[in-house]
């Protein structure tokens, strides 16, 4: 399956200052990591970021993207200021950007083709409220939500995307989907990309899973086979637990 990438997702928290103290204690607990280890920092971190990670194992990763390369869209960042920076990941589609921002499946698709455009890798969030789990459209959602997100992106571009299922549900809640629950999910969300593309094309895709992943339960979540990694929210603002996770992405 796709090669294991483990992500922090800091959310709006740590100033300058504590990102560089939480990426110094980091460093030198994933340098052996045998994944790739990224963590998403606010926009204002990123410089930073970058400085602090330098010569290291560690990418950066931003936590969104304007579609238009520059114009009058007061506060917003585009993909191409963040290459420039030297930021190599954005964090693409986050539900919390669709719950509480107005992201929908079109502007997610319009972000992802400016950030592939621009030269950076995606991290594409998806995953269904619990009430569509209820009512069961899980795969139906995570579906719409994986082919609306990647409409006139290529088979070779799918290289630079990694899909993160997260359930919403799950997302800083404590309660985290079983190991079942995430891997059937995340081998439909590779079904679905092997149906857009080939088989080769699936095989190669790093699908996370993303919510309450911890410490504790991410040697079991990992371990599936179709969960390719983590989107790690509460834990990657820990140096000790998120090293825990890397460690156990092997
Ligand atoms: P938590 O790990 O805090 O549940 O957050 C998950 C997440 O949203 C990562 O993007």
């Amino acid at each position: 399956m796709g090669k294991y990438v483990i992500a922090g997702n800091w959310k709006m928290n740590k100033t300058p200052a504590e990102a560089k103290v939480l990426i110094d204690e980091i460093k030198p607990l994933v340098a052996d990591a045998t994944c790739d280890v990224i963590v998403g920092v606010p926009f204002v971190d990123l410089h930073v970021a970058l400085e602090a990670t330098a010569g290291t194992n560690i990418g950066v990763a931003a936590q969104n993207c304007h579609w238009a390369e520059s114009g009058a869209f007061t506060a917003e960042i585009s993909a191409g200021m963040l290459k420039e920076m030297g930021v190599g990941y954005v964090i693409i589609g986050h539900s919390e950007r669709r719950q509480y921002f107005g992201e929908t499946d079109q502007t997610v698709n319009k972000r992802v083709r400016a950030a592939l455009d621009a030269g950076l890798t995606v991290i594409l969030c998806v995953g269904e409220y619990l009430e569509q789990r209820e009512q069961g459209v899980t795969a139906e959602v995570c579906a719409m939500q994986t082919k609306i997100a990647l409409c006139g992106v290529s088979a070779e571009e799918m290289s630079r995307i990694i899909v993160a299922y997260e359930p919403v549900w799950a997302i800083g809640t404590g309660r985290t989907a079983t190991a079942e629950q995430a891997n059937e999910v995340c081998a439909q969300i590779r079904d679905v990309v092997k149906g857009l593309y080939n088989a080769d094309v699936a095989a190669a895709l790093t699908v996370q899973y993303g919510g309450s992943m911890n410490a504790g339960n991410a040697a079991e979540l990992l371990a599936q086979s179709d969960v390719d990694g983590g989107l790690i929210g509460g834990a990657s603002l820990k140096a000790a637990d998120f090293a825990v996770i890397v460690k156990a992405a092997k």
